[in-house]
């Protein structure tokens, strides 16, 4: 399938019709999709991948490289199909024949995940985080098992339904992988042993730090040149989805999840309760649409413990993206792997590139049947960065149980090109960002 990408999305809905068509008229015709893909017995795991973007084509590749199993790529889903061309030719380059991805198995839309998903033994699902819930609750309603990308949600009811899957998936023996791959290092996997072994003595504080540049974004003035004609908000949010909460959580919970859930494992837990500060500073404008450009936030553990944690996208500042503990009797660089003080030691050992491990890892377990879950984690850490926005949005103190239970849920009901998100433009062409003290806690 070769669409321009610059073809209004309205007409994509022809494509999406049509190969739900030929899956149909399979299904019709007494052949299962899967017939379409491999023969059944075979030892070769047939793998989709939903989101053609950056870390999907990676996450694809570290898939088909996997030192576990044997893997073929045989169906890939995007809302937009100009982004599933450039992957596959892309993985076509690295990986040759293990892509057998013919235009039948290129889905499109909104829906695409699910004809994706009945076409393969294991999904990789690397959209923007905000369809994640719903996605993985399919692929555990088909049962297939699942590599996810972090975060695995945005919001409240997100969370509850992605855990609500998660118990199923236990239920049905799905493994399922989440991107957090510093759980798959082993220079992070002895540093934890050995703080849980009481090397630093009680841990009393923690703090994790992503301070940083601004990413990426996609302006609403290239991408309608680029396109040739007006994009509608729903395409323009879904294509600078890094500036929308519904879809991306705003970057505390994009990105800081990473260092949240270090702190969360080295406590072997997870917060009780947030306070947070923050606010938009520097980083203004109609395209950074809703997002925050500093979090800094306080997190108690239930032992009375607290992580400080900051985030911020602003240019020209210093910069630290890393996680530390701080015990009674020494202190743990939980980034490079380092103890100070009593017990001193560094990692010393070698590293598969933690991104291939987690692969590697997943596909042992699918292979040998072993129990493998990163679900229930990958959700929890997700709601503790979710609870520190909560936090800094509303400029309240929030518990891990309201944030667990909120209400805000930032679907929106319809997903259609023309439909409206329920985030739009204010006439300036800005987007209303949250103000600490008056955004309400729902
Ligand atoms: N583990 C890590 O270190 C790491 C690194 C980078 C990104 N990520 C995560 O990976 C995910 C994707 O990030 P990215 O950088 O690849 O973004 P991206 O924009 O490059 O790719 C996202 C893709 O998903 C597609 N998409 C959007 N909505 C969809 C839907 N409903 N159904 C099907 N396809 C849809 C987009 O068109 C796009 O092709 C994010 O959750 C991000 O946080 C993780």
């Amino acid at each position: 399938m070769n669409t321009p990408s610059n073809e209004s999305p309205l007409n994509r809905r022809g494509f999406l019709k049509t190969s739900g068509a030929l899956a149909a008229g399979a299904l019709a015709g007494g052949l299962s999709v899967e017939r379409f893909a491999h023969a059944q017995g075979s030892d070769i795991l047939r793998v989709a991948l939903v989101g053609c973007g950056g870390r999907g084509t990676g996450a694809a590749s570290q898939a088909l490289s996997n030192t576990s199993a044997k893997t073929r790529l045989v169906a890939v889903a995007d809302v937009f199909p100009d982004k599933m061309d450039g992957t596959l030719n892309d993985l076509k380059k690295m990986h040759g024949d293990k892509v057998e991805v013919p235009d039948s198995r290129k889905f499109v839309g909104f829906e695409a995940y699910k004809q994706a998903i009945s076409s393969c033994d294991v999904v990789i699902l690397a959209t923007p985080p905000g369809f994640r819930p719903m996605q993985f609750e399919e692929a555990v309603r088909q049962g297939k098992h699942v590599f996810t990308e972090k975060p695995v949600a945005v919001d409240g009811p997100g969370v509850r339904k992605f855990l609500a899957a998660a118990e199923v998936a236990k239920q049905k023996n799905l493994k399922v992988g989440v991107g957090l791959q510093r759980h798959h290092h082993p220079g992070h996997i002895e540093v934890m042993k050995r703080i849980h072994d009481g090397q630093i003595g009680d841990v009393i504080a923690t703090r994790a730090y992503w301070n940083g540049n601004t990413p990426w974004v996609r302006t609403r003035a290239q991408l309608e040149k680029t396109a040739g004609r007006k994009l509608t908000e729903m395409e323009y949010q879904m294509r600078n989805w890094y500036y929308f909460v519904w879809l991306c959580g705003d970057h505390i919970v994009e990105q800081h999840i990473h260092n949240l859930d270090m702190i969360n494992w080295v406590k072997n837990g997870y917060p009780v309760k947030a306070r947070g500060n923050g606010g938009c500073e520097t980083r203004k404008g109609p395209d950074y649409g809703e997002i925050f450009d500093h979090h800094v936030v306080e997190f108690t553990y239930a032992d009375g413990s607290v992580c400080f944690s900051q985030c911020r996208h602003q240019l020209g500042c210093w910069n630290d993206v890393s996680h530390h503990a701080i015990g009674t009797k020494g202190k743990a660089d939980l980034e490079r792997n380092v103890i100070t003080g009593d017990n001193a030691w560094r990692f010393q050992g070698r590293a598969k590139d933690p991104y291939q491990q987690e692969h590697d890892d997943l596909f042992a377990a699918i292979k040998n049947n072993t129990p493998y879950s990163e679900a229930e984690n990958g959700a929890k850490s997700s709601l503790t960065a979710i609870l520190g926005r909560m936090s800094t949005y509303t400029g309240k103190e929030i518990s891990w149980d309201e944030a667990l239970n909120s209400k805000l849920d930032t679907m929106p009901k319809n997903l259609a090109w023309d439909a409206d998100p329920l985030v739009k433009p204010l006439d300036s062409g800005l987007y209303q960002l949250a103000v600490p003290g008056k955004t309400q806690f729902v």
